[in-house]
């Protein structure tokens, strides 16, 4: 699995296989027009315990439920069946630290561009370590020449695969130019989101997210920290609202925020410093915050965190 080696158990249409047995068929309509859709979930090691939790997992699954639905998927598992499926996968495995997850479910089989089944779940795990060195010294950003697809074309709010193809390019662009990563305005120009994360921007102490309309994800990582800010977290306010790009470089602190970068701070864009160059006080003080909440030391709503059973000596 991209990123690192995959734990021994996966999962593949209604089994428990090896993970080098689950890939997807070439010809597949989930492969070839791009007729899948996923989620990334973290396990979190919770503080002062042995446990593992998964990190809002049922509202992942909502998630993928209704991305299921937008692309016209057959037969959508229900958030049941996907959450005992990854519950089994993951009591299966040798978990014991941090780690990621990806469902994947798509239309097999080899039928036209129009297919809505047969539905395939494909679900692998890895380890995932945190990034502390890039949580602390954050990463430089290019605003692309390349738009952020729009809801009309390709809805960003569904997670489908077919959507990261705008966020290749974007990337491409960014890593090729000397930058880390990536933001993407829409097509009418406003500051949409990363190819895998959403922006948060803080200007005299008031905390700004894009709307849920600028062609974004609706993130939970987004909702987790503007939850955090808005219990204070170091801003006299919290607002969701059209953002213009220069007000990115006018910016006091700017960060990316998703179950992948957690909450990254962006200390440059377009060659431009944001504030000081440096991580900001309130970025800090929002990844304190959002880390106390995924590691279970401070109240989580209820369902938040979901905790994994190791079950090995029952593996099959
Ligand atoms: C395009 C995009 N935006 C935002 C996010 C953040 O979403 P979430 O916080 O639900 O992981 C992701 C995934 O991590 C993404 O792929």
């Amino acid at each position: 699995m991209a990123g690192g080696q995959a734990y021994p158990v996966g999962y593949l249409d209604g089994a428990f296989v090896a993970a080098e047995q689950v890939r997807l068929p070439l010809l597949a309509p989930g492969v070839t027009y791009a007729a899948s859709v996923f989620e990334g979930i973290r396990g979190y090691r919770m503080e002062n315990a042995q446990r593992i939790a998964l990190f809002r997992l049922g509202e992942h699954l909502e998630r993928l439920v209704r991305s299921c639905d937008v692309l016209g998927l057959d037969e959508i598992p229900s958030v049941e069946a996907m959450e005992a499926a990854t519950l089994g996968l993951m009591a299966r495995n040798p978990v014991d630290e941090d780690c990621y997850i990806r469902i994947q479910v798509y239309v097999g089989g080899d039928g036209e561009m129009t297919a809505r089944g047969p539905t395939g779940v494909a679900i692998l795990a890895r380890p995932r370590p945190q990034l502390a060195e890039r949580l602390q010294r954050g990463v430089r950003c290019q605003v692309s020449s390349w738009r952020r697809l729009s809801d009309n074309a390709s809805p960003p709010r569904a997670k489908a695969a077919a959507n990261y193809l705008n966020g290749r390019l974007a990337g491409l662009q960014a890593r090729a130019d000397g930058y880390d990563t990536a933001l993407l305005l829409t097509e009418a120009g406003d500051v949409s989101e990363a190819p895998g994360a959403c922006l948060l921007m803080v200007r005299d102490d008031v905390l700004v997210a894009p709307p849920v309309t600028a062609d974004i994800l609706e993130s939970l990582t987004r909702d987790t920290v503007l939850a955090c800010a808005r219990q204070g977290g170091g801003v006299r306010e919290v607002i969701e609202r059209t953002v213009d790009r220069t007000e990115l470089y006018a910016a006091n602190e700017v960060m990316l925020v998703g179950t992948g970068m957690e909450v990254t701070p962006v200390v440059g864009i377009d060659r431009f410093a944001v504030g000081d160059g440096r991580r900001g006080p309130v970025t800090r003080q929002l990844q304190d915050a959002y880390f106390a909440q995924v590691r279970g030391a401070a109240a989580t709503p209820k369902g938040w965190l979901t905790p994994v059973e190791r079950q090995l000596e029952k593996s099959e």
